[in-house]
């Protein structure tokens, strides 16, 4: 019996501009699988840890379980495969929870069976985890979780994913309030259509976040972290968000948004005591609301999902 456990990383999906095409991995938190070959064939899950009991353990309503049954199916493989998932993410936090035990079990299973297919050939099975899990096979945290660094969904159909350079010196603040949002609902409340005004608005900032990265140009990622899409209905989900993102910016970072579809806080800075400061300012906003919350300092992951033992 071969036995390999793989990790993948919490991601921050749409990084405000860039709904549903932006999103980038940090160094921590991130959820680990443990996947085992056996003689018979189909995939199960054997155990799932750190979820209160809440996440199905059927795999096929499981993304990780959806992941590598998509993956074996597309390769043509009668493989057996036991899956014990360790979630460290919390559920509808906004940090690609279910995201990251899919491309952890994705990168687990193709090393198991010797590679068979490129980290970028095992996307689609991770987003058809994500229709799963939200009804929308959305890339924007997969991708990230299963590439590392920042990537930009150019287009989903085809699937045209482009890694985008960071510079070295670029801190993410996660701060995660014990609220939970289910990224479903959160789709929801958004509008169908958007004023001609607000799409200029938005894609003058998605050029811009892309170019300051880029060059790179702080001052230019901070003016163009802005979105005025799905922020300012999502916002409304999430206590004393207007004044989150002030303290954020007094204390000097660059910018600070919704990650995915919330409720967590992002917020980049240039320097890591910067990014520090500014998850206490947050964290004690949060508190002042009478909500207890976490916060994750971390540079870009540029590695993605990585087998680990
Ligand atoms: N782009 C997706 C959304 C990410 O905002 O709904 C979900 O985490």
């Amino acid at each position: 019996m071969k036995t390999i456990k793989a990790f993948a990383p919490a991601t921050v999906a749409n990084v405000s501009c860039g709904f549903d095409v932006f999103g980038f991995a940090v160094e921590q938190p991130g959820d680990e699988v443990t996947l085992t070959l056996t003689k018979t064939p189909g995939v199960r899950m054997t155990k799932i840890e750190g979820d209160g009991g809440r996440l199905p353990l059927e795999a096929e309503k499981n993304t990780a379980g959806v992941a590598v049954i998509s993956f074996l199916k597309s390769i043509d493989s009668d493989a057996g495969v036991e899956i014990f998932l360790k979630k460290n993410l919390p559920l509808g936090s906004g940090m690609g929870s279910s995201a990251a035990s899919a491309a952890a079990a994705l990168a687990g299973i193709n090393h198991l069976l010797g590679e068979p297919l490129s980290r970028r050939e095992l996307l689609p099975f991770a987003m058809e985890s994500e229709r799963i899990a939200c009804g929308s096979a959305h890339a924007d945290n997969v991708a990230p979780s299963l590439l590392g660094g920042f990537v930009l969904i150019r287009g989903y159909e085809p699937l045209d994913v482009v890694s985008i350079p960071t510079p070295d010196n670029l801190f993410c603040t996660l701060v995660h309030p014990h609220l939970e949002l289910k990224t479903q609902d959160s789709r929801q409340v958004l509008r169908s259509t958007i004023p001609l005004k607000d799409a200029i608005t938005q894609w003058g900032n998605i050029a811009g976040l892309i170019a300051g990265l880029m060059k790179p140009d702080f001052g230019l990622i901070g003016r163009s972290l802005k979105d005025v899409v799905a922020e300012p209905i999502r916002s409304l989900l999430i206590p004393g968000f207007d004044v989150i993102k002030e303290k954020a910016v007094e204390s000097g970072a660059l910018g600070c948004g919704i990650s995915g579809s919330g409720p967590t806080i992002f917020a980049l800075s240039t320097e890591k005591e910067t990014a520090l400061r500014t998850g206490k300012a947050i964290q004690q906003e949060f508190k002042k609301l009478k909500l207890e919350s976490e916060v994750y300092i971390s540079r870009i992951n540029s590695t993605g999902a990585k087998v680990i033992s």
